[in-house]
């Protein structure tokens, strides 16, 4: 056992090593990339039925957006109009309560904000058919 044989010993058995190492590391990293790919996968996959729930509850919009006016129930006070009488004054037809809700109106009774920068169009019509079940 010379001193050339150790170092010759100890060089190969070092770069082998080494190899085993960087191809250890390289998997490893490869394998945390799959894994934050997966979970980021999972994680959009989880906004999507939250997104679609909020778009899907016309009363959940109305509690936000309209209770504070229209009453919890629709009733109106005073000067807001009620939304579950017989008398409306532009009517109840879906077009028009979209037209209403989307651009707001003016008239005797005060100003009825516009939504269409709030809310978005097909949230607007899961409202219409929400205020159908209100009356
Ligand atoms: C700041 C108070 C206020 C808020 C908030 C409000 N409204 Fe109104 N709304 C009014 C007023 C006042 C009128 C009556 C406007 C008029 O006389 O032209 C009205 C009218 C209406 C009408 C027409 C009723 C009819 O008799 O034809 C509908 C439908 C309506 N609002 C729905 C909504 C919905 C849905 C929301 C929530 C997205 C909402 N409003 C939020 C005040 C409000």
């Amino acid at each position: 056992m010379g001193t050339g044989n150790i170092m010759g010993h100890t060089k190969s058995a070092l770069f082998p090593g080494l190899k085993v190492k960087l191809k250890t590391g390289l998997t490893a990293l490869f394998l945390i990339f799959i894994i934050l790919l997966l979970y980021s996968i999972s994680s959009l996959n989880q906004q999507n039925p939250s997104v679609s729930e909020k778009k899907q509850s016309g009363k959940e919009l109305y509690l936000k957006h309209c209770k504070v006016c229209h009453g919890q129930e629709g009733a109106g006070r005073s000067n807001i109009p009620s939304l579950i009488d017989a008398e409306w004054i532009y009517g109840k037809q879906d077009s028009i309560v979209l037209d209403v809700i989307r651009k707001g109106r003016y008239g005797i009774n005060g100003k009825m904000p516009a939504y269409e920068s709030i809310i978005a169009k097909d949230e607007i019509v899961q409202l219409v058919e929400y205020l159908k079940k209100l009356r």
